[in-house]
């Protein structure tokens, strides 16, 4: 029942990918088909020169706009940084924090993605801290313990009415990038890990609240499995969402998953 407040997401990382005179064609190319589901929350994230082109292009659209990265503070001597009131100030709504890139290439630790996540919330911005595994897991129950210290520590200090607001996307390292997307069920198993965890830090109201994605490899003919898991709140896609058919496409399947999800709920 409680997955019904939970309204599916769908974002697109474009990384380093498009330029800023791409990125209005592709919020054009989108905007009227997404307009068929309007229960699905359509994010486009870009790297920082894209994004006042970006936020430009989704004015009076429901697509919003996400930067791939911040820094904590909010103004000072930090060259080549971006600031969070920088951001606020601009219309950007999300942030992803930590993604698996930034942790193993640009060193960032759990303790920076916490600063960061406390930091987009007090700018409102509602961070979509990226849960990895960058070490190679032994086994289910080592994948278990890596990915419940990580949101552990991601989510240091950050207080229950707060944190309702926050994403967690759970990217699988080896799934990124490599066309072969984690299992359903075994997304499912870690995805429910998290959720466990959120009760056991929080309580059920705010486990029941967060929405936690899945990221590595989606496309749209392996979205609806993930999607119809009873933890998926939405997809965090890299590759396959270069693509704004593609984008479409995704947001049409996660519609699909959530009346699935309905039947589902009306059959109990
Ligand atoms: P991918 O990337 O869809 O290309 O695997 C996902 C991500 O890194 O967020």
């Amino acid at each position: 029942m409680e997955m019904m407040n939970r309204r599916p997401l769908v974002i697109a990382n474009w990384k380093m990918n498009k330029l800023p005179s791409e990125s209005a064609a592709y919020i054009q190319k989108i905007e009227n088909p997404l307009k068929r589901y309007p229960d699905v929350i359509p994010v486009l994230a870009g790297q920082d020169v894209l994004l006042p082109a970006m936020v430009e292009a989704a004015k009076n659209t429901a697509i919003s706009i996400g930067a791939e990265n911040m820094y904590w503070q909010d103004r000072g001597a930090f060259t080549g940084e971006t600031s969070p009131a920088a951001l606020e100030d601009l219309g950007i709504s999300y942030v992803i924090i930590g993604h698996s890139e930034r942790r193993n290439y640009f060193r960032e630790t759990d303790e920076k993605v916490n600063l960061k996540a406390q930091a987009a919330l007090q700018h409102n911005l509602i961070p979509i801290i990226a849960i990895d595994e960058a070490i190679k897991p032994r086994d289910d129950n080592d994948r278990s313990h890596w990915v419940v210290n990580e949101v552990i520590e991601s989510l240091e200090g950050i207080p229950a009415e707060v944190v309702k607001s926050v994403i967690i996307a759970y990217e699988p390292t080896a799934a990124i990038g490599s066309g072969q997307a984690m299992t359903p069920a075994l997304a499912q198993f870690s995805l429910r890990r998290i959720r466990l965890t959120l009760a056991d830090m929080y309580d059920w109201d705010v486990a029941n609240a967060v929405r936690i994605m899945y990221g590595g490899s989606v496309k749209p003919e392996n979205a609806y499995e993930l999607m119809i898991q009873d933890d998926i709140d939405g997809v965090l896609v890299g590759d396959s969402a270069l693509n704004p058919d593609n984008f479409i496409e995704l947001c049409q399947v996660a519609n699909r998953a959530l009346l699935t999800k309905i039947r589902r709920l009306d059959e109990f």
